[in-house]
């Protein structure tokens, strides 16, 4: 393992960066900005390149709504209006997302920067104190996200524990683009999510009502296909999120295979598994050219996808769904594996 002093925000905080791992195995960068993954070298079939997105400098992440590689809490995703109950008590959240709370609030996870706890050649560990009220959640929340390198796989466990009931849903907002960063768009990329439902949502974001079929609709992946020709069908849903932006119902529970995601022209195959229920698939729809890559360059929309293992959007006010509640006494636990490898072998 490797650290070095990465930048300064523009308050003035220190941000390191760790990198984990050797070739020709994943080599992974790590932010304390964020917990975030900032790079993630790899082979697997093609030539040594980066294959997660990332921003250049702090302020380029701290300026952008895009959540590049950042670990997202204590909400992952969008809780409708910012405002939910927890044991009769109303809450009322940060909601900046089209009057929605998304990803934590206006200051989530994604934007502190974490404390390393722990850290060797091949694996960090990251802390974060979250204070009693902060985003409107109750409770002081201690969180940990380990990441480990072994070989060509990475795998990320998200912890918290806290001291009043409250809310935790967290994940990593990592994007991919298997040919490199920079490479263009994942159009050609083929996705394979093993579910037979995802969540329709209204033109926010929220719900819309229980789970549908995945049959018929361009959301279908439960056999392998292109990403571009399905975020350019004419269907509601597609048009609303402006392409993918949905959450799906893994099939199944437990430790198991999220999404498959591949690049034939790069001959490479990543394998994400889980333990979550959830897993919400964003095709990259409001990248706009606005915001800087780490090489200087400019994201566009498409030129990555996040692949964020979590529960359903806006649980807390779904009862019926796996629930996002966090007792004192209780640890959450979220894992995730990204898995690379050469297609075909
Ligand atoms: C999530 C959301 C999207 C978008 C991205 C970041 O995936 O579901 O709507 O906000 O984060 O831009």
């Amino acid at each position: 393992m490797r650290i070095s002093e990465w930048g300064t925000t523009p308050s003035g905080e220190t941000v390191h960066r760790l990198v984990l791992g050797s070739a020709p195995g994943a080599v992974l960068h790590v932010l304390t900005l964020g917990a975030t993954v900032h790079r993630l070298e790899v082979e697997a079939g093609g030539p040594r390149r980066n294959i997660a997105l990332g921003h250049r400098d702090p302020a380029d992440y701290l300026g952008s709504s895009d959540y590049i590689g950042g670990t997202i809490g204590r909400y992952a995703n969008r809780i409708a209006g910012g405002r939910t109950t927890l044991d009769g008590d109303e809450l009322t959240l940060g909601a900046h997302d089209r009057g929605n709370h998304l990803h934590g609030g206006p200051d989530g996870f994604d934007r502190r920067v974490w404390e390393v706890a722990d850290a060797g050649e091949d694996h960090a560990v990251l802390r974060l104190v979250s204070p009693d009220g902060d985003q409107g959640f109750p409770g002081t929340v201690r969180a940990q996200v380990t990441f480990t390198v072994t070989g060509h796989a990475v795998g990320v466990e998200l912890e918290a524990t806290t001291d009043a009931p409250t809310l935790v849903n967290l994940t990593s907002h990592a994007y991919f683009n298997l040919d490199g960063d920079g490479a263009g768009t994942i159009d050609e990329h083929r996705l394979t999510v093993p579910a037979e439902r995802y969540t329709p949502v209204d033109a926010t974001g929220i719900p819309l009502g229980d789970h549908a079929p995945v049959a018929g609709t361009a959301f279908d992946f439960r056999r392998p296909a292109a990403i571009g020709p399905r975020v350019r069908r004419d269907e509601e849903q597609i048009v609303l999120a402006r392409g993918i932006d949905h959450n799906y119902v893994v099939d199944g529970e437990g430790w198991r295979t999220a999404a498959v995601l591949e690049s034939p022209a790069a001959g490479t195959r990543l394998i994400l598994r889980s333990d979550q229920p959830g897993l919400q698939v964003y095709t990259g729809n409001f990248l706009d050219g606005s915001r800087r890559t780490a090489q200087g360059g400019l994201y566009r929309q498409g030129d990555g996808i996040a692949l964020e293992p979590q529960l359903h959007p806006d649980s807390p006010n779904r009862p019926e769904w796996p629930s996002a509640v966090l007792r004192p006494g209780e640890t959450y636990r979220c894992r995730l594996e990204w898995e690379l490898s050469a297609i075909g072998r």
